[in-house]
């Protein structure tokens, strides 16, 4: 039977403020926007919109091993049924991911210092509420019920946050690590999907997926300024970690098998996936991607405060360069209105 449920012994300090002044104008403002950004599942997504499974969900070039001779060998059919199996295996990661976000911003909601930012958080409850519904009703309703298993790394990962009792960890490892990837990924699916649905429910999170980035950025610079060595050390290592887990060994194993592939393929599949991501001639639009993911997650390190000589080493053995420079218009948008 698939485990559908584990258990995370927490503790933490709740914080009860009674202080109603505005202390932090920057997060009133992000939380202004929240209150007025908020959208409905079942009133807002057209779910009369027809999925044609058929034609494949993601597109083609983000399937692990695409173009390899592995992959030009599987029929038209084949191909299709991969597309489906691999996309679900994606958005269900992506879903638990959703799921854990939602458990770690309640706990945030006690923990965090000013009112600003527990109203805020309290926000986000809700958002992450809304991405777990979404996703989980265009698994059940258009993709015949397609959710699969958490993966090691994603729950790895999250019974840590929810786990621990600072925090500004809990913070660099949801909103600053967790959620600069998701919105790298939301963007690419919302601009590359070959579902129109899928697209246009992507568009969606990623407005709150950005917002929620900015809650790092706003948050997180005063807390880091003064934290003691020792605190600014466990700091860098778990970001660092939270960065690997969100990175590597996110392999959709259980969709390859379920299409046929035996385990000596997965291997080659699994070897293939590493070396095109070094290779130049690897899939165009998943290149501008990464970069720009990779920018904004170096760009939000730098603004919080945290990219120290310890920090850039992190990054550097992750393949991410630190001096890496860019965009982040993003952000600075949902700041600006
Ligand atoms: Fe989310
Ligand atoms: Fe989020």
């Amino acid at each position: 039977m698939v485990e559908t449920e584990h258990r995370v012994q927490s503790e933490f300090e709740t914080l009860y403020q009674r202080d109603y002044s505005v202390q932090a104008p920057d997060m009133r403002r992000l939380y202004e926007n929240a209150k007025r950004d908020q959208w409905n599942v079942s009133r807002d997504i057209d779910w009369t919109q027809p999925v044609d499974l058929d034609q494949g969900i993601f597109a083609d070039g983000l399937i692990d091993g695409f173009g390899s001779p592995l992959y030009e060998k599987l029929d038209a059919a084949k191909k299709r049924e991969l597309n489906v199996e691999f996309s679900c295996w994606r958005l269900s990661q992506l879903l638990h991911g959703e799921e854990g976000a939602m458990l770690a911003c309640s706990q945030l909601v006690d923990m965090v210092p000013t009112n600003d930012a527990k109203f805020f958080q309290a926000t986000q409850v809700v958002d992450e509420a809304r991405h777990a519904e979404v996703l989980s009703r265009y698994l059940t309703e258009k993709c015949g019920g397609r959710i699969y298993p958490m993966s090691a790394n994603i729950q790895h990962l999250f019974d840590y946050l929810l786990g621990q009792g600072k925090w500004f960890i809990k913070t660099a490892g949801l909103q600053l690590v967790a959620e600069t990837f998701a919105v790298g990924l939301f963007r690419m699916l919302a601009e590359t999907s070959q579902d129109p649905l899928l697209k246009s429910i992507s568009k969606r999170i990623l407005l709150d997926e950005s917002r929620h980035m900015g809650f790092s950025v706003i948050g997180l610079p005063d807390m880091i300024a003064s934290l003691s060595p020792s605190d600014m050390n466990e700091l860098e290592d778990f970001t660092a970690e939270a960065c690997r887990l969100v990175l590597r060994g996110q392999f959709p194993r259980e969709a390859f098998e379920k299409v046929g592939f035996n385990a000596s393929e997965i291997d080659e599949i699994k070897k293939l996936r590493v070396e095109s991501a070094k290779s130049s001639d690897y899939i165009y639009f998943r290149q501008i991607f990464r970069r720009e993911m990779y920018t904004q997650v170096v760009s939000n390190m730098k603004k919080v405060g945290m990219m120290t000589e310890r920090t850039a080493a992190n990054l550097r053995k992750l393949g991410i360069d630190p001096s890496i420079d860019g965009r982040t218009a993003n952000l600075e948008s949902q700041l600006a209105n």
